[in-house]
């Protein structure tokens, strides 16, 4: 996968993907991420990237001419590309586990981070998407696109070594994951649960899936209301509820 990100401030990205699976994905060439410094399409001899609002205003806009002339390059460089174009916008989409799933599986994306104000307008035509990564607002675009890379790149095959890992991760199974223990049995008085050292796998996996289903009904009410639970689960959350 290539990734390329458009940006004022490429520097940025240095460190985020300098480190840890990503650095492993980029050398291993799972994924090629180029930071792309939009301000080499400014206009004029000041290399102007943004402007005051027509009808006036507060704030400043990106141009459009420095965008559109980067992804004119991007195009030109792969014009068959299966691509996705994604603005970061706080006004967009919140992004989400199955957005990640299914960036992954396109051979280029293409993240467009802006500053100031805003965008002009004419620049949401040359995108597929528009994203935010939640509700509240940011300086900039970078440190959203770096997450929603982060949580895309990890998903690629081969990135994470074990891959029945990232199948049981929290938010891929509609779930969130069940607590884990490892040694000491026992710490300041706190004590692995017996199950998880008996050894008996059927009831392991029975425990795990239990304690997943308290996880997710106590601190994610909105998820569980999207589930479709089967009677063992429905039964698991009355028993949780005259626990309370
Ligand atoms: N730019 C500023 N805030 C943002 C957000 N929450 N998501 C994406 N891009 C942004």
């Amino acid at each position: 996968m290539k990734i390329d990100i458009l940006t004022l401030f490429p520097e940025m990205f240095e460190s985020p993907f300098g480190y840890s699976l990503i650095r492993r994905a980029i050398d291993a060439g799972h994924v090629n991420i180029n930071p792309i410094s939009f301000r080499k399409h400014g206009v004029g001899k000041h290399a102007m990237v943004d402007d005051t609002p027509y009808g006036g205003g507060a704030g400043m806009l990106l141009k459009p001419e420095p965008i559109f002339e980067a992804m004119d390059a991007i195009h030109a460089e792969n014009p068959d590309a299966n691509r996705r174009v994604i603005l970061m916008d706080p006004a967009g989409k919140p992004f989400d586990q199955n957005m990640a799933e299914e960036f992954s599986k396109e051979e280029n994306l293409v993240f467009i981070c802006g500053h100031y104000e805003g965008y002009d307008e004419r620049i949401r035509s040359l995108v597929t998407d528009e994203v935010s990564l939640g509700d509240y607002v940011l300086t900039g675009g970078e440190l959203a696109a770096m997450v929603m890379i982060d949580a895309t790149v990890r998903l690629l095959p081969g990135v994470v070594g074990n891959e029945s890992s990232i199948l049981e991760d929290s938010h891929s199974t509609g779930l969130l994951e069940h607590p884990h223990y490892t040694r000491p049995a026992e710490y300041r008085g706190m004590s692995v649960p017996d199950v998880l050292m008996s050894g008996h796998h059927g009831n392991i996996e029975e425990w795990r899936h239990k304690e997943s289903v308290r996880r997710t009904f106590e601190r994610r009410p909105d998820m569980i209301a999207t589930l479709d639970l089967s009677d063992k689960e429905l039964q698991w959350i009355e028993e949780f509820k005259t626990e309370e």
